[in-house]
């Protein structure tokens, strides 16, 4: 149940010319119970209705009669303070999350339709640094929350699979390189022998002719240029998708750069027959003075096409394949002017889906002391920094509770989780910078806090059925949820009753730290009640009941908004 909604519609009858859907729009949540449980400022409202702010409070405090869902009402200081009735609030809470579950917090907003997700996109042969942890974080959070709000997503990894870097790795890897060590070594061996190439280049030029040619090669199909490079993505894929099992993050499509080779052509002819292809010593581009900014190049002086000509193809292709409602590319912000180039190219090309294309940018991670810094060069590689938090969760579980079952599993689920949660709390566009001592505080806004609240919800309620099960022990009599009125129960049932909100403006705002601020939220409430209420040791078997249903209603909401960023939600830690 929406209560903004349900407040506006009788609030609506008692003023005049002035709609449900505005009022519902300025319905605010104080933030001090005192002050009611929804309030309605009037102060927007003066001007349309030529009354001064209190005036038009207190004309509707002796209009409307609260009633049903609402217990009271006061006009204080501009604003319609009402207040709930609390039995029936817990009432509709616990029943709504009790019969929706994993599904609790979805309104099912997609009806089906198709969103294009292109998320991660790391590139062959290069180190999947913290950047594309980023990318793949985010964009498997938006994937999962437009999911739950009954979208159709389609995830695609845009792998970086094409370009002139393939003739130089070819040239660099029949100077220095060696099946063996490409094999044992993998990605880090083709990474040295690249920069070798480049290192050498230096003083010897020519290198970067025969680079030039092969790439040449590669693009006219030669067999032996061809055969060395679908080996080294075959290579990169295997260190990717050891990435993504940990992360626990999944593709529906890898079509990568190197898919548009044979699609580019007629999207060039048609750039062309719209009279938006220009020619600047002997490139090809498409002018965007007019908006300023530089011009999109299309292709280049030796015949060559670039990632701006893929980004175009692709969107056509993409928008041809599953008739998008919106296609979101989630990237760092120093791509921000890359996608605005190319997006006005579609619009210049008569499309006017172009409107439905949306860069999601990010901020940059950096590090917090020099410790982290890696044995290679300065990228982060995202392998070291997961077996890291890893290692570093197991010695926190090994001195927290020694005793515990699967360590190694809910070692790597935490460990995991709290990288994941530390790249996802804080708006998504910032600057993070990253620190152990934050990612992983069990005490702080962490996701090992927020995961080890569950894992707490989880025993309370093993407890109580004196088994392993998590479900909500059977209780005799009919659920009194009038037995939870007092603050701290009252306190989290209104964050319990928030989730499906947050996720909608999570979907809107495409910010997963939306949820992730939710989630530390509804823990740190939850947690106040659980030092302030006792559950299992009380006379009362009603309130016991009552306060029980609380816990599970807290763990379902939990899980579900835990799975949505992307964290796994164990039972024991
Ligand atoms: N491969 C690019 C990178 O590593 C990201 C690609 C993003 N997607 C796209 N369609 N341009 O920065």
């Amino acid at each position: 149940m929406d209560y903004k909604i349900l407040l506006a519609d009788q609030l609506a009858a008692h003023v005049e010319g002035i709609g449900r859907d505005q009022l519902a729009d300025l319905i605010e949540y104080p933030p001090n119970p005192q002050m009611g449980d929804l309030s309605l400022p009037c102060f927007k409202l003066s001007k349309q209705l030529r009354k001064a702010p209190q005036a038009i409070a207190e004309e509707i405090k002796t209009k409307w009669q609260p009633q049903g869902a609402f217990a009271s009402v006061d006009a204080v200081a501009g604003y319609v303070n009402v207040f709930l009735n609390k039995a029936a609030f817990a009432e509709s809470v616990i029943s709504e999350v009790l019969s929706k579950k994993d599904r609790y917090g979805s309104q099912n907003i997609g009806n089906g339709r198709n969103i294009v997700i292109d998320f991660s996109s790391p590139n062959i042969a290069k180190t999947f640094h913290i950047g594309h942890l980023r990318s793949t974080m985010i964009g498997n959070a938006i994937y999962n929350i437009f999911q739950y709000e009954g979208y159709n997503c389609i995830g695609i990894n845009h792998l970086g699979d094409w370009g002139t870097q393939f003739g130089k790795l070819i040239v660099a890897y029949k100077n220095w390189g060696s099946e063996a060590a490409v094999e044992a070594e993998g990605i880090d061996e083709l990474q040295r022998i690249y920069v070798k190439l480049h290192d050498e280049a230096e003083t010897r030029p020519e290198l970067e002719d025969e680079a030039r040619a092969w790439f040449v090669k590669l693009e006219q199909g030669d067999e032996e240029a061809l055969k060395l490079w679908k080996w080294f993505v075959e290579i990169s894929l295997k260190e990717f998708q050891k990435m993504y099992e940990l992360l626990g993050v999944r593709f529906d499509s890898y079509a990568g750069e190197s898919f548009y080779n044979d699609k580019m052509a007629p999207v060039l002819d048609e750039l062309k027959q719209k009279n938006l292809l220009q020619e600047d010593d002997g490139a090809l581009l498409v002018r965007l003075e007019d908006y300023n900014m530089p011009p999109a190049l299309m292709v280049k002086k030796d015949g060559g096409t670039l990632y701006h000509t893929r980004d175009v193809t692709a969107a056509i292709y993409r928008h041809n394949t599953y008739d998008f409602e919106k296609a979101i590319y989630v990237t760092d912000a120093g791509q921000s002017l890359h996608f605005q180039q190319w997006f006005k190219v579609i619009e210049l090309m008569g499309y006017d889906w172009a409107k439905n294309l949306q860069h999601v940018p990010f901020g940059k991670v950096s590090l917090e002391g020099a410790k982290l810094s890696t044995r290679k060069g300065n990228v982060i590689r995202l392998e070291e920094l997961l077996t890291q938090a890893i290692d570093k969760t197991r010695d926190i579980i090994e001195q927290k509770n020694p005793n515990m079952e699967n360590k190694e599993e809910v070692a790597r689920k935490v460990g995991v989780g709290a990288i994941i949660f530390n790249d996802l709390s804080n708006n998504r566009v910032k600057d993070v910078v990253f620190s152990w001592e934050d990612a992983l505080n069990f005490e702080g806004e962490s996701g090992p806090y927020v995961q080890y609240t569950q894992a707490r919800a989880c025993s309370i309620l093993r407890k109580a059925n004196g088994s392993d099960s998590n479900e909500l022990p059977a209780h005799t009599g009919t659920l009194n949820p009038a037995k939870l009125e007092n603050a701290e129960a009252v306190a989290v049932l209104k964050e319990i009753y928030l989730f499906a909100e947050r996720v909608e403006q999570a979907m809107n705002k495409l910010e997963p730290s939306i949820v992730s601020r939710y989630l530390v939220d509804l823990a740190q409430s939850f947690n106040r009640f659980y030092h302030e209420c006792p559950i299992l040791n009380v006379e009362d078997p009603e309130l016991r009941a009552a306060r029980l249903a609380l816990v599970k209603c807290t763990q379902i909401t939990m899980v579900n908004g835990l799975r949505l960023i992307g964290l796994e939600a164990p039972e024991k830690i």
